[in-house]
């Protein structure tokens, strides 16, 4: 393996227009890729984290509190997309009930926070060259969005994907397009000074950034929490929550010996002899939201100091070079996570959180409870469960994986699931309109689609 891949990575990006900032990033990982690292964090090398504050403890002085949020900028990632459900557009743009769908409810939300608390409250999305088009078009029906000349947005990077034989970057001359990644959400810190947003940020006065997934309906702006984390002094602070004994996926922090540095620890780098301690609810007794809070003026400082690159952990992907071909060639894809950034911040924290600031869609599973009347949706855009906690459903990935087949199987609405205790499905059935479950219930069919008849009641 030469260094051929890497000048010919390199040529290509500069070629593409990419940032400087994002090729010299790309540079570090490509060297840590060839030198055969895997990212992984031993049991033995971490101390679990244990104490935690709890934002419910917290009273921050509720002028603060205020004037903390209104110096805060809402960032929204959006740059993924949603592979997990079969999609390959942003996931905010999918209707989550009434014909919404979360970026609505997200603009819903930052403007019922402008109005209830009297603040700017910028909307930022970080997008991708494969959901900023469709984003921008869907948030040009909001004119009254942007905030003193503040863009809505801005771009993450792209990277090429590289062949797992020899490191070099795929050519996929069928759709050029697939040669190119997003190089995961850990991009959002180069992607935010590359971009010159976060000096239009602080030129603005803006001192504090909100992050969160653009699926985590939860993450609604906050300003006890704003109140908490500019009281706190801290550069950087995470949102965890509580992990019940079903919380087995999701990253924790933990304490390094080494250092004693708050680092985060996700499925992608622990080993498989070591997943039982990952997934031990007593053991690492918070998992992380993927919320998060930045205070921007030291955030700018140690991105200056480090020209950009923050070091974060690589996490290594291995993917086919278009995904719905499982004979096209096999690619690495170079990512990290925003959320491993908590190691690189001298005196970063972390806050426990109620589990109502995380409602993330990954599968089918979790869109199919946000559509059904398990949640209501109030007019500020928020979500509420309306019970003590939500039934498990278990959706058949055969049929129900993908978000066209989802669709077509409940065209008719989601069921009701507000009396159920849990939904399995076995085998491929298409809902009529207002069917309704209750308890545990188990349906086993097989490929021929069966139908159940509007009006059910299954139990
Ligand atoms: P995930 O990778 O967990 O979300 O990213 P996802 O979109 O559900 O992923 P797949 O494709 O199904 O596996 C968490 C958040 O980070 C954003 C996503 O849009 C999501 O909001 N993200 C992810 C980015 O903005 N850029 C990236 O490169 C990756």
């Amino acid at each position: 393996m030469s260094d051929e891949g890497l000048r010919r990575s390199v040529d290509k990006m500069t070629e593409a227009g990419v940032n400087p900032v994002a090729i010299q990033v790309f540079r570090h990982y490509y060297e840590q890729l060839k030198s055969g690292a895997t990212g992984l964090i031993s049991e033995d090398s971490i101390a679990p984290l244990t104490e935690v504050d709890r934002l419910a403890d917290q009273h921050p002085d509720p002028e603060a509190a205020q004037q903390a949020l209104a110096q805060t900028v809402v960032i929204k990632l959006n740059g993924g997309l949603g592979t997990s459900m079969g999609m390959d557009r942003a996931k905010s743009l999918l209707p989550v009930r009434d014909q919404k769908t979360f970026l609505d409810l997200i603009v819903q939300q930052v403007r019922s926070a402008r109005e209830r608390h009297g603040v700017r409250l910028p909307l930022l999305l970080m997008n991708s060259f494969r959901t900023r088009e469709d984003t921008l078009a869907a948030l040009a029906e909001h004119p009254d969005l942007p905030v003193g000349g503040l863009p809505l947005d801005f771009l993450q990077n792209s990277e090429p994907k590289l062949r797992t034989d020899d490191l070099t970057p795929v050519e996929w001359p069928q759709n050029p397009d697939l040669e190119w990644c997003p190089p995961g959400h850990g991009d959002v810190y180069p992607a935010l000074l590359g971009s010159g947003v976060l000096d239009q940020l602080l030129e603005q006065g803006f001192r504090y950034a909100s992050v969160s997934n653009s699926d985590n309906l939860g993450a609604t702006p906050d300003p006890v929490l704003a109140g908490w984390f500019a009281a706190s002094g801290a550069p950087y602070a995470a949102e965890l929550c509580r992990r019940t004994v079903n919380d087995r996926k999701g990253g924790h922090l933990a304490v390094r010996r080494s250092d004693e540095r708050l680092i985060l620890r996700d499925t992608a780098q622990t080993a498989d002899e070591e997943m039982d301690f990952f997934t031990d609810e007593h053991r690492h007794p918070f998992f992380h939201t993927n919320n998060l809070w930045w205070d921007l003026v030291r955030l700018k400082e140690v991105l200056t100091e480090r020209d950009g690159v923050l070091g974060l952990p690589l996490i290594r992907n291995t993917k086919t070079v278009d995904p719905s071909d499982s004979d096209s060639p096999e690619v690495y894809q170079v990512e990290t996570a925003m959320g491993a950034a908590i190691e690189v911040f001298e005196g970063a924290t972390a806050i426990v959180v109620d589990r109502s600031r995380f409602l993330p869609v990954k599968t089918t599973n979790e869109l199919l409870l946000l559509r059904s009347d398990c949640y209501r949706i109030d007019d500020d855009g928020t979500v509420e469960l309306l019970a003590d906690s939500a039934p498990e459903v278990s959706l058949d990935s055969s049929y129900y994986k993908k978000i066209g087949d989802f669709d077509q199987c409940f065209d008719q609405g989601a069921p009701s699931l507000r009396e159920a205790t849990s939904l399995r499905i076995n085998g491929d059935f298409r809902f009529g309109a207002e069917v309704t479950v209750r308890g545990a219930v188990e349906l086993d069919g097989g490929a021929e689609q069966q139908l159940i008849e509007s009006g059910t009641v299954l139990q």
